[in-house]
């Protein structure tokens, strides 16, 4: 039997699940003041529940009791003089710079995504199994795009091809280019749109994912120079590419290590194999605190009961860090693995070949 803690740690520690509780309140909060364009509107100047409300076209009560809960959270700061609202400076850029570089909304709507699985999510705790991409719903796949574009928008480009000079050359002479795992194809139509002599083809197993990427590439005036294809690329690729680019798609396949050999089987000579995956430790006490807490709980809600749903190896996660990329890569046959540097602290960005 575990001793009982002395009432002063015990409350400390309720103190931290009350935070922790509130904070998830928040969090649900919002993604609903993104959702309605309230985080936008606060960025113009302070203002009043009644103000708030037209200028929203909202409810006046629900505009009041969100502004009261988000400036209870420290989101907001309140002049009772004056009975307004204000979002500071410092917070637009988390909240409300929509495709910004430090923009969270989109891992809010991922998260409210995440929760709707949650009775398939048990049964898989009971009985083993997972949970299928499909049961994820718009939610989840639109805030990780939204997520996922702060990458592709602000660091593809400016950071992580000049750090990789022969990519950047190859994509500039014209090359052939799949990615693998493209979702809604943000990181494929932004290249095409810098480097247009070169052609390009997405492979995903979501056809929603695939559709919202053949539109999006439609309206960027790229669809004469990018496709998007339903493919199991651990199956096999259908030609061979001078650079294959997978994003944070590895460490969540069903068969990452049959992935990694089909995507080296499909390089040119001299191809490089350019992939963007989490950075984390193989040690579990170097992942504590908050990072480590929110990959290990995508990986729990997500990226491994969407590999083990289809008997998957379900790596997680944090499975496919520093030395399991290296490890899984030899074992494909690369010779060569290198780590780009780069700014983002979630992720490691690999050159292999
Ligand atoms: C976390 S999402 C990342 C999507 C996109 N690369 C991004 O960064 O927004 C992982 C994607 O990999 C796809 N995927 C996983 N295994 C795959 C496979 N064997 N072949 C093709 N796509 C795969 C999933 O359908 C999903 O869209």
């Amino acid at each position: 039997m575990t001793t009982l803690q002395t009432p002063a740690e015990a409350e400390e520690f309720v103190g931290k699940v009350l935070t922790d509780s509130s904070a998830w309140l928040a969090t649900t909060l919002a993604m609903i003041g993104d959702r309605l364009g309230l985080w936008e509107k606060l960025c113009d100047e302070p203002v009043t529940s009644v103000e708030l409300a037209e200028r929203s076209g909202i409810n006046e009560r629900y505009a009041r009791e969100w502004l009261a809960a988000m400036s209870a959270h420290g989101y907001l700061t309140y002049d009772p003089a004056t009975a307004r609202f204000e979002l500071p400076v410092a917070h637009r850029p988390a909240l409300a710079e929509q495709g910004g570089p430090m923009f969270f909304g989109g891992v809010h709507q991922e998260m409210l995504g995440l929760v709707t699985v949650i009775d398939q999510l048990i049964d898989a705790f009971r009985n083993g199994g997972g949970v299928p991409l499909s049961a994820y719903g718009p939610n989840f796949w639109q805030g990780l795009t939204r997520f996922t574009a702060g990458g592709f928008d602000h660091q593809l480009l400016q950071h992580w091809l000049p750090a990789m000079p022969d990519v950047e050359a190859a994509l500039e002479r014209g090359c052939a280019v799949a990615d693998i795992g493209c979702g809604q194809g943000r990181a494929l139509v932004r290249l095409a749109r810098a480097f247009p002599a070169s052609h390009y083809v997405g492979y995903d197993l979501y056809e929603p994912s695939l559709e919202a990427a053949r539109a999006h590439a439609a309206e960027s005036l790229v669809d004469d120079r990018v496709r998007f294809e339903r493919l199991d690329a651990s199956a096999g690729l259908p030609n061979s590419y001078d650079l294959i680019t997978a994003f944070d798609v590895v460490h969540d396949a069903v068969n990452p290590r049959g992935l990694l050999q089909r995507i080296r089987q499909a390089l040119k000579p001299n191809g490089r194999f350019v992939c963007l995956d989490i950075n984390s430790s193989p040690h579990l006490t170097e992942n504590a605190g908050p990072v480590g807490t929110f990959l290990y709980g995508f990986s729990v809600l997500f990226c491994m009961p969407v590999s083990l749903a289809d008997h998957g190896e379900g790596l997680g996660t944090c499975g496919f860090n520093e030395p399991a990329a290296r490890e899984l890569s030899a074992e494909a046959g690369f010779t060569e693995v290198r780590i780009v540097p780069q700014d983002d602290p979630f992720h490691t960005l690999y050159e292999i070949r």
